[in-house]
Formats: C-alpha cells, sequence, structure tokens
C-alpha cells in the first residue's frame, strides 16, 4: 500500500488491485481521459492507507450470509480473515454482520431493508454468502439482495479468477494446476441482466415479453479498459474478448468497436477476439491459449460456470463485484450459491469463500496477508483436507481448522 501512493507521487500512476490477479497499474493520463472525477475518487480512496502506516488499520467489513449454506462458509470466511488478522498485526476487521435474505422476506416482505444500500455505504467491503430459497422465486431473491447492492453501488467489474487448485482432480485429460490460469472479468452493470424489458397481455394467448440487452458506450469503455488494465498487470499480457458480433450485430459490434479503440490504448497487451460459442470449444481444447477473458454479463456468466467445472469444481470459483472508481464498497462472494441439498449439514466447502476472502484482502490493499491465506488454501487442498464436493471426506470445519493452521504456523 506503500508502494501505492508512491507510484501516484512520484510516476503519475495510480494502482487497483484487481483481486487475487496481480496489481493493475493504470497509467493516470489515459484513467483522466475517462473520467476526470472518478481518477479523483480513486486517488483519494488509496491514499487513506499512506497516511495509517504505522497503525493497525481496522477494515469495516459488512457481512450478508443471507441463504443456504451463505452463513456456514461466511462464518468459515471471518474465522479465517481473524486468524489472518492475528497473524499479521497490521490490521484488524470489524465485521459487522446483517441478516438479510430470504428469512428477513418471509417476515418483512423484502429481502433486504428500504435503506439497505444506506447502511452498506460506509462499509469498506462486503462479504456475501449465497441468496436463494427453495419456497422463494429466484428473480425475487436475486432482484431484492444482490443485484440492486451490484447495480446501486455501480460494481461494474464483476471478476473471476480461475485456476486448477493443487490436489483437485479436474476434468480435462491430462491438465493440471499451471495448465489453467485465467480471469473472467465479468460486465456487471448492463448487458443481457440490465432488466430492462416488461409483459403485457398477461396470461392471454398474445402474451408478449421483452428482455433488452443494453449496451453503452460508457459501460462498455470502461469494462474494456478495466480488463486491458487486469491483462497488462498479468505475467503474459494476453486478453481475449468474447462477442457474437456475427448474429447481435448492433450491442456486439459496438462492443467489439470499443474493443479496438480501447486495445490502442495498452499497445503492450495481445488481444484477440473469440465467438462466445467457439469460446467454449477452446477453453476445453485449448485451455493454455487463454490467460484474461473480457465478456458481457450473460455470456462471462455462462463461461464462468464452465470454467469452474474445467478447473474442477464450481465450489471451488470465488468472485468479486468491484467498483474500480472506489466509490462504494466492492463486494465479495462465493460463486456456488445456496447449495440446499447441504444445507447444515456441515460439509459446504469454504474454499471459494476463502478465496474470495483473498480478493477482499488484496483490494484493501493487503497484498501480503492475500498471498499468505491463497498459500494456506493450496497446501490444504494439496495435503487433501477437502470436502465431500471435491472428493474429501473433511467437513466445513476441518477444513477451516487446517487453514488456520497453516496461517498460523506460515513464516513468511
Ligand atoms: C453467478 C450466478 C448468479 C448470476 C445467479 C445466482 C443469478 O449464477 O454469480 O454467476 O448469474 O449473476
Ligand atoms: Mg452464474
Amino acid at each position: 500500500m506503500e508502494r501505492t501512493a508512491r507510484t501516484f507521487t512520484k510516476q503519475r500512476e495510480i494502482s487497483l488491485k484487481p483481486p487475487c490477479c496481480g496489481t493493475v497499474a493504470l497509467d493516470l493520463k489515459s484513467y483522466m481521459m475517462l473520467d476526470r472525477r472518478q481518477a479523483k475518487a480513486r486517488f483519494t480512496n488509496y491514499s487513506f492507507q499512506t497516511t495509517q502506516e504505522d497503525q493497525v488499520k481496522t477494515f469495516n467489513i459488512a457481512t450478508i450470509p443471507a441463504d443456504g449454506i451463505g452463513p456456514e462458509v461466511i462464518e468459515a470466511g471471518v474465522a479465517v480473515l481473524d486468524a489472518l488478522a492475528a497473524r499479521d498485526g497490521g490490521f484488524s476487521f470489524n465485521f459487522q454482520s446483517f441478516d438479510w435474505g430470504s428469512d428477513y422476506y418471509k417476515a418483512h416482505g423484502r429481502m433486504m431493508p428500504e435503506d439497505g444500500l444506506d447502511r452498506l455505504k460506509g462499509q469498506d467491503a462486503i462479504f456475501f454468502g449465497a441468496v436463494g430459497a427453495p419456497d422463494v422465486p429466484d428473480h425475487i431473491t436475486l432482484w431484492g439482495l444482490r443485484l440492486p447492492i451490484c447495480q446501486g453501488f455501480d460494481q461494474y467489474a464483476n471478476v473471476r479468477p480461475t485456476r486448477i487448485l493443487p490436489g483437485i482432480s479436474a476434468p480435462l485429460r491430462d491438465r493440471g494446476p499451471g495448465d489453467l490460469d485465467w480471469v473472467i472479468v465479468r460486465e456487471n452493470s448492463e448487458g443481457e441482466y440490465a432488466g430492462h424489458g416488461g409483459r403485457a397481455h398477461r396470461g392471454l394467448p398474445e402474451e408478449v415479453a421483452t428482455e433488452t440487452a443494453i449496451f453503452t458506450r460508457v459501460g462498455v469503455t470502461r469494462i474494456m479498459r478495466y480488463a486491458f488494465s487486469l491483462a497488462r498487470a498479468r505475467p503474459r499480457r494476453l486478453l481475449t474478448v468474447v462477442t457474437k458480433s456475427n448474429a447481435q450485430r448492433h450491442g456486439m459490434v459496438m462492443w467489439d468497436e470499443i474493443a479496438a479503440e480501447v486495445a490502442a490504448e495498452f499497445p503492450d497487451v495481445t488481444w484477440d477476439k473469440m465467438l462466445v460459442d467457439a469460446m467454449t470449444v477452446r477453453m476445453t481444447l485449448d485451455p493454455s491459449s487463454l490467460d484474461t477473458i473480457v465478456a458481457t454479463n450473460l455470456h462471462a456468466d455462462i463461461l464462468s460456470d464452465l470454467a469452474g467445472a474445467l478447473a474442477g469444481s464450481l465450489g471451488v470459483a470465488p468472485t468479486a463485484n468491484i467498483d474500480p472508481e472506489g466509490r462504494f464498497p466492492s463486494m465479495f462472494e462465493p460463486i456456488h450459491g445456496s447449495a440446499f441439498d447441504i444445507t447444515g449439514k456441515g460439509i459446504a466447502n469454504p474454499v471459494a469463500t476463502f478465496w474470495t476472502a483473498c480478493q477482499m484482502l488484496e483490494h484493501l490493499g493487503q497484498d501480503a496477508p492475500a498471498q499468505r491465506l491463497m498459500k494456506a488454501i493450496e497446501d490444504v487442498c494439496a495435503a487433501g483436507i477437502m470436502t465431500p464436493d471435491v472428493g474429501g471426506t473433511a467437513t466445513t470445519r476441518e477444513v477451516t481448522n487446517a487453514v488456520i493452521e497453516s496461517i498460523r504456523g506460515s513464516n513468511r
């Protein structure tokens, strides 16, 4: 974190921390071209950290465990984060838990209170479990809690790292750790999930429903800049832009054009373009040809499930909903969802939550603890201490304790 502000003042660069994917350095001048106010907000956001250098920094984290196995994995995540803070000594957490979700909905008729976003606004980050219940329609749970937070806080970059963790057997023949190392950047504020559309003549034979995908120049430009910046910060400097401009001739053609425009700002990044259908083939047959990937909300939703499966399990896949400008708290969650079949059994896989905790730490400027946690996760997986969904016999608590032990015993 020290480096962040020094770099800014001396070399006129600013940094953001794309979760567990390496540090992205954005050239200030090109960033200012995007939006002067945003760049200023980000500088303000990160500069506060340097003034705290010699003190113990306390991060205020809102936890929203919500539904299904959410409470079990968030409890595990909090325990691991507290252990990391104790091991480090340079920072601590102040967790505040919010009981929103499907039970709250059944009691109050809404997934979160009307002033929910106001109550989250002052937090440094949000640690989110899972949302969805068998007896509440999915579109209510999703549009009542998770999406209003993502959209209300303009968390436009959804970042999904995927790797084959040691000890996890992945379905691709002859592929192991190192052969698949991707970060999918999902546009998270518009596109096919913008919520634009409607229904008319309900229940009648002539009923009609529209679901309109929204692509804006601002929205596409900022996600492209984020993705190119992230690609540039990773060793291979390689970005694949996923599209479907052969069939979708308006929004997707603009998407391609803007990708090419933004690419000109990043001459040091090698990039290519893939149609989304062909992309599934490439991910399966040639995974090592890919590194950073950017796609629309819908495309990346689908591709990230495929990525999780190819890496061995969706149970370990993390995600971060980032407001790159730092105007609002960003939100960190496992991808796996509520998993009602195993809720309460004590066997939920906490690894996705630990991994997204790494993303949160990086976002908070705590790179070294993030690396320590990632190493602990990998060591515990490599030792075969895993839950049944990835072929092990351990409970949530056993995996959590093993990760905590590894953190306590780590000497770097
Ligand atoms: C994901 C999930 C969600 C999404 C679901 C629960 C709506 O699939 O994080 O990918 O599509 O955003
Ligand atoms: Mg999904």
